[in-house]
């Protein structure tokens, strides 16, 4: 059999590996300089003026919500079609989540649905930029400022993509992002919170060491000395390592090339496809350039899906599903959630498959994806 072909991968120079054989050499490993070099470098990447790492995406997203002040009683509003971290995030600190279901061709949250589903617990608006898509910004700020509420963005799959020209990272009030190794770029695990807002910054480069600060400026109590340090929030430690910071420094400045690479893979699938009545391929909006994180089709049958996966694994495609919607999980369901509610989502949940998409996939890799669907097709 072929070798198998994963449905992300990342992808690693030697000149990612001379930069961690650097840093190891180097006085840090945990957090120092490497770390404050990356977020300066990911500021400018993205457009954001400030960027706080953190240690995984998840981190980031819990760190967000608190920098955006969640707390025990509210409620945030976002997509079931995600990663259940985008709601175990907002439920680690005490809040709800109200799933409100997706546009059945992007994937990505209905924007025409969210002001129905405010209530005065609500606090924060949370798109998912499905697959690297941006989602619909420009309702959903005029829903969030209309109603006074938070609009932060889980952009863990849409580093580099772009709405209406402006970068990933300028869109909403704050941005997590994810590291991890089938990410826009990696630095093995990893995040960041992207935001222009100074306070929640601070608030979020906090809660990622503790709650604690050494600025002397900040001080509550008398400074006793050089040694003294205080601790104003209850956080974590949610820090980044210098290690894992030189890694992203080094993929950061290969990250449009890797978006521009998903660009090209994106396109040769569309085309391939383009007389396949089958499937349907993901949508397109004019006002978003996707960086193209998963390439999900979707069959016209649904009882279709299980069949091609297994055919598609069957022959080394290694095809995943996203996402089994998050009030699914058992987790959920004993919260109270249930299926149906969501109608579009699950629908797009029963029809998808996420083929084959990464910076180093080549034309022969497409095609091996491509004329192996067509074969479960036409038989
Ligand atoms: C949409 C989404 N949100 C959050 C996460 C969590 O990121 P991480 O795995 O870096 O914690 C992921 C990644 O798995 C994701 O796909």
């Amino acid at each position: 059999m072929a070798d198998f072909l994963p449905y992300g991968r990342q992808s690693i120079d030697e000149s990612d590996v001379q930069a961690v054989a650097d840093t190891l050499r180097s006085d840090y490993l945990t957090t120092g300089p490497a770390v404050a070099r990356f977020e300066a470098a990911l500021a400018t990447a993205s457009g954001a003026q400030h960027a706080v790492a953190v240690n995984s995406g998840t981190s980031a997203l819990h760190a967000m919500y608190f920098a955006a002040g969640l707390e025990q009683g509210d409620e945030i509003i976002t997509s079931p079609l995600t990663f259940a971290a985008t709601a175990n995030a907002a439920l680690y600190l005490g809040a709800t989540v109200k799933f409100v279901d997706i546009e059945p061709d992007t994937g990505n949250i209905d924007a025409s649905l969210v002001e129905a589903a405010v209530t005065d617990r609500t606090k924060l608006i949370v798109p998912i930029d499905f697959a690297g898509q941006p989602a619909d910004y420009d309702a959903l700020r005029a829903i969030a400022e209309a109603r006074g509420l938070g609009l932060v963005a889980d952009a863990a799959h849409s580093l580099g993509a772009s709405h209406r020209g402006r970068p990933v990272g300028t869109l909403a009030d704050a941005s997590s992002v994810s590291f991890h190794p089938v990410k826009p770029i990696t630095t093995a695990e990893g995040g960041a919170v992207l935001t222009d807002d100074a306070a929640l910054a601070r608030r979020a480069r906090l809660f990622q060491t503790h709650g604690i600060t050494k600025d002397a400026g900040e001080m509550q109590d008398r400074d006793e000395g050089p040694w003294w340090y205080e601790q104003h929030d209850l956080g974590y430690n949610y820090r980044l390592t210098d290690v894992q910071a030189a890694l992203g420094l080094s993929q950061l400045q290969r990250l449009e090339t890797f978006v521009m690479r998903r660009r090209q893979v994106a396109d040769l699938y569309d085309e391939a496809f383009a007389a396949t009545t089958d499937i349907h391929l993901p949508a397109r909006r004019d006002y978003s350039n996707s960086g193209w994180h998963l390439y999900v089709i979707r069959m016209r049958e649904a009882a279709d899906r299980r069949p091609l996966f297994e055919h598609l694994r069957a022959t080394g495609i290694g095809v995943q599903v996203h996402y089994l919607p998050v009030y699914f999980h058992p987790y959920y369901r004993e919260l109270g959630y249930q299926r149906g509610l969501a109608p579009e989502a699950e629908e797009f949940y029963r029809a998808a498959i996420s083929l084959p998409i990464f910076p180093a996939m080549t034309e022969a890799d497409v095609m091996r994806v491509t004329e192996s669907v067509q074969r479960y097709f036409t038989g």
